[in-house]
């Protein structure tokens, strides 16, 4: 693994702090990020024990953004038109928010932070409070072959690909199928977007990577949607190698070409991109700098995990955003790890509030920007580092 960016020292992400925690010391780990030239992975190097990362106290819920709502729902949709599945399993099934668009029978929920997999039991759906593994899988298999199996945004946040793709191959029925969604490494590299990487972050993939992973179990991509969630991510539609009942579309094809002309097989890329990173952190500190010299008030929208990174690595606390509104009720009143700033309860913004918004959530820019309509009539301004550090 060849490192090429080097983001510092950082807290846990997802660690919001309690006002009587904010004089104790926080852990921090280094945040580097490396190619591995022989399977085409990013990766993180430092990796932080899953344990300390997914408890009872998991803060982000999918239900809360109407964007991955509606995402899911169009995917529900068509799974139940395209692969009738008889039974499916979620791996990471968060709060429920992509199961609860099926009937209750025979859908099973994996979810290793209690406090979401709570809601999801709650909602009807049988859950596993539990990692996914090759003893759950083994103990599923008893009684399920799975015909469909679903995981967004969770691939990406677990280390070890033995466990997770031999589990999938003892429960996964020979004509089933597994769809992985994660965030796209090309748009991550293309957009500059390098708060993809944090601690739970441990890989951002490339469609070339993961077919070289899939490669080792036997298991083949046979589609891929390129969809706008979380910044751009990819939809992978996979099958046993040795099953002919789906053709292998053109947009695989497609897909990998792009990445291939845009040199995600190449180190040097990641040495541009990392120096692209520096120069966004001058920028955005420039810009904020500048602002905050002229009297102006900013304030944060969106307290995301990916904000950790921007705050962290650029040095930014409250004397620039004085604090942050978010939706999520766990976040609320509590501090943003690391940079410290107060995270408030959502209110639609008014410009007596702040003449510029920092986009902690740049992903949901759309979805806010339509909330928002009327702060943004009145002249309100947003802050973005997307692509670059600018006013919009
Ligand atoms: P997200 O970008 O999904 O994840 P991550 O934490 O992995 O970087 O987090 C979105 C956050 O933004 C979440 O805390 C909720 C918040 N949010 C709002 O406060 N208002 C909104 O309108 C939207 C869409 C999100």
């Amino acid at each position: 693994m060849t490192k090429f960016l080097d983001l510092g020292l950082h807290p846990l992400a997802n660690s919001y702090l309690e006002k009587k925690k904010l004089n104790l010391k926080e852990k921090k780990f280094k945040l580097q990020v490396g190619f591995n030239p022989k399977n085409y992975l990013v990766s993180i190097i430092n990796t932080v024990p899953k344990e300390k990362m997914f408890n009872d106290k998991y803060p982000y819920k999918s239900s809360e953004s109407f964007t991955m709502k509606n995402s899911f729902w169009k995917l529900s949709k068509k799974i139940k038109k395209k692969f009738k599945p008889k039974n499916l399993l979620e791996i990471g099934s968060n709060d429920g928010a992509f199961l609860q668009n099926f009937n209750k029978k025979n859908i099973l929920g994996i979810e290793p932070c209690s406090n979401l997999a709570k809601i999801t039991k709650k909602k009807g759906y049988k859950t596993f409070s539990k990692y996914w593994d090759i003893n759950l899988a083994k103990k599923i298999a008893k009684d399920y072959k799975i015909d469909l199996i679903y995981s967004a945004n969770t691939l990406s946040h677990i280390k070890n690909f033995e466990e997770i793709f031999k589990a999938v191959n003892i429960s996964l029925g020979k004509k089933g199928i597994l769809i992985l969604e994660d965030p796209s490494l090309l748009e991550c590299i293309k957009k500059v977007a390098y708060d993809q990487f944090y601690c739970e972050h441990i890989y951002v993939f490339s469609s070339i990577a993961l077919k070289n992973i899939l490669e080792k179990y036997d298991l083949e991509i046979f589609d891929i949607e390129n969809l706008p969630t979380h910044g751009g991510s990819n939809r992978y539609f996979i099958k046993r190698k040795k099953n002919n009942t789906y053709k292998i579309s053109k947009n695989v094809n497609i897909n990998f070409q792009r990445e291939f002309k845009f040199g995600l097989d190449k180190i040097s890329t990641y040495k541009k991109f990392s120096k692209k990173v520096s120069v966004s952190k001058k920028k955005l500190n420039h810009l904020l700098k500048k602002l905050v010299t002229n009297n102006k008030i900013i304030i944060g929208y969106g307290a995301t995990a990916k904000s950790c990174t921007i705050l962290n690595y650029c040095k930014i606390n409250d004397s620039f955003i004085k604090f942050f509104y978010d939706t999520t009720s766990y976040k609320i009143n509590k501090y943003l790890p690391g940079s410290k700033i107060l995270v408030k309860k959502y209110k639609k913004l008014k410009v007596s509030d702040a003449d510029y918004v920092f986009l902690g959530a740049w992903n949901f820019k759309e979805e806010i920007f339509k909330k928002e309509k009327y702060f943004i009539q009145c002249g309100g301004k947003f802050i973005t580092h997307i692509p670059k550090p600018k006013i919009i």
